[in-house]
């Protein structure tokens, strides 16, 4: 079958290892079943494979991609759950010690099939295409945790998203704000910002910019960039949520303002399958959709990722293998 996967890994160029041709058919083991892809949407995550991080070289060739939608083997329309547990996990399924996304441990859903658990496959809305469902188990479902579950983000508070173009920043903004939250958003370029205050935020500055006043909570996938801001953007008692360092993670703590302050740091890392199923009818009850850059043929991979690499992407790309 037709697949993008890594075939190397390169810490500085990681498009050097993304390879586009045919992989052998998924073997299913017991308990689990085959999806065919109709639709998958490319993550951060994609480019820290290619850069190492989370695969080993052992685990090469790897196909990519965390996220999918598609058929299951009697025709219905189904989305896919990424995180895997062990066979004994019960409970939080991102708390698991031995957790993995799709295309780390198994391979991913940047192919015509994938195969996964079966409580790893979910019912696709008929309101939503199949391109939009795609977009949700990974960076969608990350920001659904990050506000209601991780950072407990309630209605009338002010948030703050930096780095609003992004895929999980993109998800928080449109989100947060269907569920009254006041958004404020930072972004490096005009055409982020004007976008982000399409989907749905209140303000948008530039980035390091000084606000108007401090907010409840800072929604953080940035990192080293954006940390100082982030943590003198909070009221006395606020939260910082943070669930990815995109541009490094070794930024200076902040300790002094974290104690005096009494700020919170709250880690946050993708989400449960019943958060997934939350998000689904979020998104139909409130008429909610994620923003797609471009939907393009599994074939115009490179293309995909080499647009994520530069920033390019305003929200979601997605892939669509040959029917
Ligand atoms: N823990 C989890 O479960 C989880 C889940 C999903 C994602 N993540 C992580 O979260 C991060 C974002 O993921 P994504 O898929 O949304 O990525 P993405 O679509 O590639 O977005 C990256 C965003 O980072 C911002 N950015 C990058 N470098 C920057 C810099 N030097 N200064 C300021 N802003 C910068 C950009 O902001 P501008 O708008 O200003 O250009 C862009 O919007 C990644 O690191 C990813 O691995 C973690």
């Amino acid at each position: 079958m037709r697949a993008v996967y890594a075939s190397s890994i390169d810490r500085d160029k990681p498009l050097t290892g993304l390879g586009i041709g045919d992989r052998p058919e998924p073997t299913v083991p017991d308990g689990w079943t085959t999806v065919t892809v109709r639709a998958a949407s490319l993550n951060h995550h994609d480019l820290w494979s290619l850069r190492g991080v989370g695969l080993s070289p052992q685990r090469l060739p790897m196909i990519l991609g965390c996220d999918a939608s598609g058929l299951d083997t009697d025709g219905n329309e189904v989305v896919v759950h990424s995180v895997l547990t062990s066979d004994e996990w019960r409970g939080d399924e991102t708390l698991d010690p031995s957790r993995s996304i799709l295309s780390e441990k198994y391979q991913g859903t940047f192919a015509e099939r994938v195969t996964v658990p079966r409580r790893n496959v979910l019912p696709k809305p008929g309101e939503l295409t199949f391109e939009q469902a795609a977009c949700l188990p990974t960076a969608w479902l990350s920001a659904y945790r990050m506000l209601f579950t991780r950072a407990r983000v309630t209605p009338g508070m002010t948030i703050l998203v930096q780095g609003a173009s992004g895929g999980v920043a993109t998800a928080l903004t449109v989100l947060a704000s269907a569920a009254g939250v006041r958004v404020w958003v930072t972004a490096r370029s005009e055409e982020k910002r004007a976008q982000a205050l399409a989907l749905g935020a209140e303000q948008a500055f530039e980035s390091g910019a000084r606000l108007p006043e401090r907010v409840d909570a800072v929604m953080e996938t940035v990192g080293q960039a954006t940390w100082a801001h982030s943590i003198r953007s909070l009221k006395p008692g606020g939260t910082l949520a943070v669930c990815g360092a995109t541009s490094g993670d070794a930024p200076p703590a902040e300790l002094s303002r974290v104690f005096f302050l009494q700020l919170s740091v709250i880690g946050s890392t993708m989400g449960t399958r019943d958060e997934l199923e939350r998000l689904l009818r979020f998104c139909v009850d409130k008429d909610v959709r994620p923003a797609i850059h471009a939907a393009l043929p599994l074939e115009q991979a490179h293309q995909a990722f080499e647009s994520l690499l530069q920033g390019e992407v305003l929200g979601k790309i997605v892939l669509i293998p040959s029917p």
